[in-house]
């Protein structure tokens, strides 16, 4: 079936996404976790081949009524703010916030396939590279046999991003089980720190108050370079960002 871009919902949420959690973005300094929820390390791993497949969980953070997380690049106490942001602009860092409102829909592209469809935002990629198993996911979304959707849909909740939606004609394949989490991205394969990963449909509030479209799988910007703030756009990786936190994932960690 045919995706008709202007009646697809993306505001999915989660069920277990608690009232009063949010995040909101403040002009000029930090993100500021509104309520309490996990705030963990999420170290990328990747196979012998280099390929992403799956992530490990590294040290645990404390989350209070209000937490203020880093979103400059520059505190020395990250993940929390040190108020650094106050220096940003003498370290050329230009925390405006450039994205759009506008409902993800109005620029993706679609991907039809026999079974399922791929909704592809490119400018929301946080270069996390869990797309490509081997096979592409925009062409395993083309086969017809039922393992490909599978592996299709497996790539598509691994992308922190949310760049990537598998659908089931116009009902997106989401897992609404996912526990709100905060997750501070750790690329080992690239020897860098990543974005912030929002798991599990926390809203974002701009700082000039309005909340973006709150999606179940978000990135923002924990580097103070990204052209599309407050989300990741991928600048991290070429900047190699480094958090400073620890660089193993704990001992005996969740993979997930
Ligand atoms: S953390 Fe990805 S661009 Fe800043």
């Amino acid at each position: 079936m045919e995706l008709e871009k202007d009646k697809l919902d993306v505001q999915l949420g989660t069920e277990l996404n608690p009232k009063g959690l949010f995040i909101e973005v403040t002009e000029n300094g930090p993100y500021v976790l509104h309520g309490t929820t996990k705030i963990i390390q999420q170290f990328i791993v990747a196979n012998s081949q280099g390929i992403s497949v799956a992530y490990k969980e590294g040290k645990q953070f404390q989350s209070d009524k209000e937490t203020y997380l880093c979103r400059c690049g520059l505190s020395k106490n990250k993940p929390y703010c040190d108020n650094s942001h106050l220096k940003a602009k003498e370290n050329g860092v230009d925390l405006t916030e450039t994205a759009s409102f506008k409902p993800e829909f109005t620029t993706v592209e679609i991907i039809e396939g026999p079974i399922v469809s791929l909704s592809d935002d490119e400018k929301l990629c946080a270069f996390a590279r869990f797309c490509d198993n081997g096979k592409r996911i925009w062409n395993e979304v083309k086969e017809t046999d039922h393992q490909s959707v599978e592996l299709s849909v497996g790539m598509a909740h691994r992308c922190p991003s949310g760049r990537l939606i598998v659908w089931d004609g116009g009902t997106p394949i989401e897992d609404k089980d996912v526990e709100p989490t905060v997750g501070l991205i750790e690329d080992m394969p690239n020897q860098c720190s990543g974005p912030i990963a929002l798991w599990g449909g926390i809203p974002v509030k701009s700082s000039n108050g309005n909340y973006f479209e709150v999606r179940n799988r978000q990135t923002l910007c924990r580097c103070g370079q990204s052209s599309n703030k407050p989300f990741c756009d991928g600048t991290h990786s070429s900047m190699e960002f480094q958090d400073g936190l620890d660089t193993e994932p704990a001992e005996n960690a969740r993979i997930f």
